[in-house]
């Protein structure tokens, strides 16, 4: 019966040995069940020392209680040396595909207005700019207003103080223009505008690009020839446009310019209201009232000017039906564009 106590120590020396060449988890836990199991080796060496005679009983069974505990002290370090290796190389997976960094992008209305500038520069016009709070005489007087406009009015237009407000046009970088350069002059000025107006169509904030050629010889059919030319490169070649009699109080001529509905084509449908056609700009040829404003002098010079709506034009290029949508921040949707 001496041979338990002999037994004893190899199978631990062997269970230890496996333990510690066992390379993966499912290795380690063969060994387990091979060794420390509830039919395992070393169990059963330990139900073997109650078969001994009663006086060999506490060697053997103390022998065979500290070679389990070593064996299963083993079989936990090992155990968790594993696991750790395990999570390691889960965290430094190089393999692993990179995550993107998220690009933004220019606001549909930021990219429209340049699209429409580029336009312009690129049939000569220079872009310019001027401010958004303005006062009454360059909003208004200088651009040939009556004093009683009904846009000057405080339910028309948000002022900020006295003869001062938030200009309700680009107009008045006309003007401006006008008093800092002499003719020829060929700008175009972008930027934000301001009226109490607030429905699917109308943004209290809204955005307009104005343009202004003054040189010698201008006549109506530059304007033509001009607008006509941004018409097919902003929208599509085949785009055609025209001219509707209007008023404007700094243009005389003043003219109304339509685009052939870009729904239809012209045959006419629900968005062009069945016309074939759709408002895009109004427009004239200068008022020789403002050159007296500025000094320039109107038997040498003649200009034209037409103001675009940056909104209108941006819903009507890519079918939009609520101008909300633009100011919401709503990503599902800015990402669209
Ligand atoms: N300022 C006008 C508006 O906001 C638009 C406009 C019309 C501008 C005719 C012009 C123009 O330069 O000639 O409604």
């Amino acid at each position: 019966m001496s041979s338990l106590l002999e037994k004893i120590p190899i199978i631990r020396d062997k269970a230890l040995q496996a333990i510690g060449s066992a390379e993966t988890a499912p290795d380690l836990e063969k060994i387990r069940v091979e060794f420390l199991g509830t039919k395992g080796r070393l169990p059963e060496l330990t139900r073997q020392v109650g078969t001994l005679p009663a006086e060999m009983r506490p060697a053997a069974g103390q022998a065979a209680n500290k070679a389990l505990k070593e064996v299963k002290e083993a079989f936990l370090n090992a155990q968790t040396v594993l696991n750790r290796a395990k999570s390691q190389k889960s965290a430094l997976d190089v393999t692993l595909p990179g995550r993107r960094p998220t690009l933004g992008h220019q606001h549909l209305i930021s990219r429209t207005m340049s699209e429409i500038c580029r336009i312009f520069e690129k049939l000569g016009f220079t872009v310019v700019e001027g401010p958004e709070v303005e006062t009454d005489y360059y909003n208004f007087e200088a651009l040939n207003f009556p004093a009683d406009h009904p846009s000057r009015d405080m339910q028309e237009s948000l002022f900020v103080g006295d003869k001062l407000l938030l200009r309700t046009h680009t107009s008045p970088v006309q003007i401006r223009t006008m008093e800092k350069q002499s003719p020829p002059v060929w700008v175009v000025a972008p930027g934000k505008t301001y009226r109490r107006d607030d429905d699917i169509t109308h943004s209290p904030m809204f955005h307009q690009v104005e343009g202004l050629v003054v040189d010698k010889g201008i006549t109506m059919t530059d304007l033509k020839g001009i607008l006509s030319a941004f018409a097919t490169a902003f929208f599509s070649p085949d785009t055609a446009i025209r001219l509707r009699p209007s008023f404007f109080p700094f243009t005389e001529p003043s003219a109304e310019v339509d685009i052939a509905c870009v729904l239809c084509g012209g045959r006419g449908c629900r968005l062009c209201k069945g016309s074939g056609w759709l408002e895009l700009l109004g427009s004239g040829m200068v008022d020789p009232a403002l050159y007296n404003f500025v000094g320039y002098d109107p038997r040498e010079i003649s200009g034209f000017a037409f103001g675009l709506g940056v909104d209108r034009a941006a819903m009507l290029k890519y079918g939009l039906s609520n101008i909300r949508h633009l100011y919401e921040g709503d990503l599902r949707f800015l990402e669209q564009f």
